[in-house]
Parts: structure tokens; C-alpha cells; sequence
């Protein structure tokens, strides 16, 4: 059984391609609704709350974790990962493998939260191998209006934030373009219209890609469940947008209590 956790609906992101590359595999969901945003949170706190997420997959029976934030990603994972032993696989390394493998031009642009771009994670793997330049930007808007269902293509509040936030990007020249959140990917649409030229890279998928490759599946019943920290109907709902009509019935849990 593979375990995903993210702050809310970004990691479905991860759930989405893991579900349609691995589908007679069993998943757990944690999305952590009740206290997102976690991109503008400190490390004491990001670390205390992805344990607690990490303790609750296992306890359901995760036997791989996968970390569908890039804020845990960047901040915490690699110090937290030591004291488990389920293998555990964040969003950066496959990202930005993917981004190398795209560009042309050698310029990557990222975005992602506020914790995510002031950790350098994305930007010293990219470095690393071999990109010229790395522009990055904090995006922290994108995260409440997804949770919040302001996703459609024409949702004129996205598109405008959005034209803010990437007007840097656009400047720079960049070919690529991580979407190193993986809330962002829900509202592609919205920033592939404002640059069109742009490859984009999917974090959560890039992620689920990646660990579908290593997981030797076990369990088999092809089940999903969905648990949240708070009231799940706003979850549900946004959900089943992304998912593409599948039903999600989230279940609320304690998760004080991990
Ligand atoms: N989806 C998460 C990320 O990839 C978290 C966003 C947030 O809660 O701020 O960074």
C-alpha cells in the first residue's frame, strides 16, 4: 500500500498519475486541510506535522511514502526520512531530472511556496546538473485559491494573480517551467495560457513516475482512501473536479493523535 500526504488537494496531483500507472495497487491519502498552507510555515513546525503525516500513513499500512509536497520535499524530508524504514520519495530529484531532460535552452524557471524557494532545493539540484540559470518564484496565492475551487480555465481571480506571479518567469526566457508545488498543476491551464511556449513540469507526477518505477506492488485490492484534518466536503468536491468525476469520501481524523 502506498501512502501520499500533502497539506490538502496538491498531492492528488501525485495520487492521479500513481493511480493510472500502478491501478490494482492499494493507496491512503492524507490530506492535512486543516492546516494548510504549509509553505509559509517554520521548520520546527514542518517537521513536527510531517512526521505526525508520515506516522498516520504507516499506521494505516503504507509500506512506501510518498512525500506529494514540495515544501516537505525541499525543507524537512531528507533530515525526517532517517527515522523510518519505509522508503520515502519527495518531489525535487525526479522534477528536476525531467526539467534537465526538456530544456533547450539551459534556462529553468520554478515556482512553488514561499518555504520551498527560500530552501534552494530545486535550484541546486538544477544547478548541479547542468542548468545555466534557475529563476524561481514564490507563488503562495495559488495554494488558498485551489483549495478554495478557483481552478476553471476562465477563473478570472487565478488568471490575474497568475499573470502577476509569472511575469518574472516570462522575462527570463526560461523554456521550463517546474511547477514545484504540487498545487500547481491543478491550474495548469491557467498558467500554460499565459505561457504558452513553456514546457511544464508536473512535480506530483514526476514524483508518482518515478516511484512507480521502484515499488514492488504488494497488496493488490486497487482501493483508495481518502482522510483529511478537517471538515472533508470542500475536499470531496474539488477532488472530484480534478479526478475527473471519481467519488472521493473523505474521512476526517485526529491527527494530534500521531
Ligand atoms: N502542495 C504543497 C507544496 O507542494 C503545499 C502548499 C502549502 O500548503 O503551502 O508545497
Amino acid at each position: 500500500m502506498i501512502g501520499i500526504f500533502d497539506s490538502g488537494l496538491g498531492g492528488l496531483t501525485a495520487y492521479r498519475e500513481l493511480h493510472k500507472l500502478l491501478p490494482n495497487e492499494d493507496f491512503v491519502y492524507f490530506g492535512d486541510t486543516g492546516r494548510v498552507p504549509y509553505g509559509s510555515r517554520s521548520y520546527e513546525i514542518l517537521e513536527r506535522y510531517t512526521k505526525q503525516d508520515i506516522n498516520f500513513l504507516i499506521s494505516r499500512g503504507a509500506d512506501a511514502i510518498l512525500a506529494a509536497c514540495g515544501t516537505v520535499s525541499s525543507v524537512v524530508l531528507d533530515d525526517v526520512k532517517g527515522s523510518y524504514n519505509v522508503p520515502m520519495l519527495g518531489v525535487v530529484d525526479a522534477s528536476a531530472t525531467e526539467a534537465l531532460t526538456a530544456t533547450k535552452n539551459g534556462i529553468i524557471g520554478i515556482i512553488g511556496t514561499g518555504a520551498t524557494v527560500s530552501s534552494g532545493a530545486f535550484d541546486r539540484k538544477l544547478k548541479a546538473g547542468g542548468a545555466k540559470e534557475v529563476v524561481s518564484v514564490a507563488c503562495p496565492l495559488f495554494v488558498p485559491l485551489v483549495e478554495n475551487g478557483y481552478i476553471g480555465r476562465d477563473c478570472t481571480v487565478t488568471k490575474l494573480i497568475a499573470q502577476d506571479y509569472l511575469a518574472k518567469i516570462k522575462a527570463s526566457g526560461a523554456d521550463t517551467l517546474i511547477l514545484g508545488c504540487t498545487h500547481f498543476p491543478i491550474i495548469a491551464d491557467i498558467i500554460g495560457d499565459i505561457l504558452p511556449d513553456v514546457t511544464l513540469v508536473n512535480s506530483g507526477a514526476a514524483a508518482a513516475k518515478a516511484l512507480a518505477k521502484s515499488y514492488k506492488a504488494t497488496a493488490n485490492k486497487g482501493s483508495s482512501e481518502f482522510f483529511v484534518s478537517d471538515n472533508p466536503v470542500n475536499f470531496d468536491a474539488v477532488a472530484r473536479i480534478f479526478l475527473g468525476g471519481e467519488t472521493v469520501k473523505a474521512q476526517r481524523i485526529d491527527i494530534d493523535k500521531y
